[in-house]
């Protein structure tokens, strides 16, 4: 890939424009003088070596590669002409029919990475428009493997799940940290302990699923035939309805990803 791509983030300064920003030129893939990023109220500190700018048109022109990372409801008056130009959408609920209309492009992207970016541990997959190229692809790839890992999914409808799946992601082991760290509280441990045992719990139990590389389900059942207390809670909060809730809640994310791609 040329060390000479131009890279452009709308909305570079927010949370996941400026989390890939961060990845993509630690890693090198682009050179800070040839990274662009646009920024609506105030510029941020960050990247002072590259191309900051409010005019998401200027951006556009000097990019060979726009990365769209506004939040939804901002993208619809955002008028940008990326004629013939790869554009990348990290938006939620935007479907490629949509970007390819409003940028004049057929090379379009429709990628979902997640919170995790900012530690260059998200999981983002993407799908392309027809009009991509395999040059278009190899860009992609390069850009979410700074941040992570990624994979092309076959149906834009698997990136409407996804979008609740892993771009919610990291909220879903928080919500259950923040459970499990309320009942340790509610038992009277210091709020300190607690918060030290549940985040290490977290982390020591992604990097466990990380090395074994195993199914999850091969990891809960290792601890269901163990028969201890592990095994005692798992069934507890099952037949309180733990599964139940977990797929509730994916498919209000699923409906509400659909219905954001409706109104654009
Ligand atoms: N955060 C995540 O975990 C995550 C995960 C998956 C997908 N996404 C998607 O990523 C997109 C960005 O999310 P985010 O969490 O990074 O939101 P965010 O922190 O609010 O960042 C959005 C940025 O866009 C800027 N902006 C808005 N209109 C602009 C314009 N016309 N020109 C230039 N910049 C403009 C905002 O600037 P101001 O601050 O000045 O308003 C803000 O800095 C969303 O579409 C979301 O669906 C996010």
């Amino acid at each position: 890939m040329s060390a000479s791509l131009r890279i452009g983030i709308i909305g570079g300064g927010g949370w996941l424009g400026g989390a890939i920003a961060g990845s993509i030129l630690d890693s090198g893939l682009v050179v800070p003088q040839n990274l662009s990023l646009s920024y609506r109220r105030e510029q941020p500190r960050r990247f002072p070596d590259s191309f900051w700018t409010t005019d998401s048109q200027e951006l556009a022109d000097r990019s060979d590669v726009i990365l769209l990372s506004v939040r939804p409801d901002d993208w619809h008056p955002l008028e940008v002409d990326a004629s013939g130009k790869l554009v990348i959408s990290v938006m939620a609920g935007i479907r490629l029919a949509a970007l390819a209309a409003r940028h004049k492009t057929n090379r379009v992207v429709r990628a979902l990475p997640n919170a995790a970016a900012e530690v260059a541990k998200s999981y983002t997959p993407w799908i392309g428009a027809s009009g991509i190229t395999e040059d278009d692809r190899a860009i992609v790839r390069a850009i979410f493997e700074t941040c992570g890992s990624q994979d092309e999914v076959a149906r834009e409808s698997d990136i409407d799940y996804l979008t609740g799946l892993s771009g919610s992601g990291p909220a879903f082991p928080a919500l259950l940290a923040a459970a499990m760290m309320r009942d340790a509280v509610a038992h009277g441990l210091p709020a300190d302990v607690a918060r030290r045992a549940v985040n290490t719990v977290m982390t020591g139990a992604g990097r466990l699923l990380e090395r074994r590389d195993e199914s999850p389900d091969d990891v809960v059942q290792t601890f269901l035939d163990y028969r201890g207390t592990t095994a005692a809670a798992i069934e507890t909060m099952r037949a309180a309805g733990f599964d139940a809730s977990v797929a509730n809640g994916l498919s209000a994310a699923f409906t509400k990803s659909v219905s954001m791609g409706d109104a654009s």
